[in-house]
């Protein structure tokens, strides 16, 4: 059984003053909040045993977004990051939720899209025998990014934590996929120069062991972060234009939940209750209808 981790703390400072009072992942994206964007990869990946890590003034707020999970079939747990001491502490706080497992960690401000994207996460769940594997995206500043170098034959030569003169174009998102040797290789790193346990330490540590793999996330997949009011509006705008246009949700995490099999009707008709009379209730009461089934994304 695999778990998944979503790290969603931090200050968020990029956004004050519009995080000044709530943790940046509670912000909506469109209809949405933005924590719904990830957890969604995770639920299409049949992942359903989730720890989310907040700060310690944010977890009662996610803890009452989510409660216990099984409202959506799924089992939650919650973990609190005191101080931002970086990505790879995720690992350390998680240790005990992940026990002997492998772990997918997901950044909850990362925000994927794309057609299939569920089965390559599934297959790559599937065939991953170990090891880590990290995916790569072109991106226009990779500066602002991890960095992969890598050869056509996918072998990797480099990784970089926001290099001024990146060796590539594409940046690593934030969703990672290790065995259970995480935890001893998160355990023995030391903070870098800004006090955090990078993540690019652990993809490093893998490399060393010769078990990285990097795949490719092509041109037909989106890949957004939402880190800056910029980019928050673009990533809003982004879903508001493909949900408009096609008349299906995307992140929608009762409908994942109804369409994987993880809730029946009866606990679907339950949360299309809670939602009132809202655009989002009507459109998960039309699914409850049979109407316009479409397939999760
Ligand atoms: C973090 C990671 C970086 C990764 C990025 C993805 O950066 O350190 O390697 O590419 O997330 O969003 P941060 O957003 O914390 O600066």
């Amino acid at each position: 059984m695999k778990k998944g981790i979503i790290l969603a703390g931090g200050s968020g400072s990029r956004l004050f003053p519009a995080t000044l009072a709530i943790s940046k992942q509670l912000l909506p994206v469109f209809d949405k909040p933005m924590i719904y964007y990830p957890l969604s990869i995770l639920m299409l990946a049949n992942i359903r045993e989730i720890l989310i890590i907040s700060t310690p003034e944010d977890l009662p707020r996610f803890e009452r977004l989510f409660r216990d999970g099984s409202h959506l079939g799924l089992k939650f747990s919650y973990a609190s990051q005191p101080k931002p001491e970086g990505i790879a502490q995720a690992f350390l706080l998680g240790k005990e939720f992940i026990g002997k497992d492998p772990v997918l960690l997901i950044l909850g401000d990362n925000i994927f899209y794309g057609h299939d994207l569920s089965q390559l996460l599934k297959e790559s769940i599937c065939t991953h025998d170990g090891g880590g594997l990290i995916f790569g995206y072109r991106v226009q500043d990779p500066e602002r990014y991890g960095v992969v170098d890598f050869d056509k034959a996918g072998n990797v030569h480099s990784i970089e934590e926001k290099p001024k003169k990146p060796k590539s174009s594409y940046a690593i998102p934030g969703i990672y996929l290790y065995d259970n040797d995480v935890i001893q290789i998160a355990s023995s790193l030391r903070p870098s120069k800004r006090g955090e346990l990078e993540i690019t330490d652990i993809h490093r540590a893998y490399l060393e062991r010769g078990k990285l793999r990097v795949k490719i996330l092509g041109r037909g997949y989106a890949w957004l972060d939402a880190g800056t009011h910029e980019a928050l509006q673009r990533a809003a705008s982004f879903v508001q234009t493909i949900e408009q246009r096609q008349g299906i949700k995307i992140a929608c995490i009762e409908e994942i939940a109804f369409q994987m099999g993880y809730i029946d009707a009866t606990q679907l008709s339950l949360l299309v209750r809670s939602m009132q009379e809202t655009e989002y209730g009507r459109y998960l009461a039309r699914l409850l209808k049979k109407e316009d089934l479409a397939t999760p994304c």
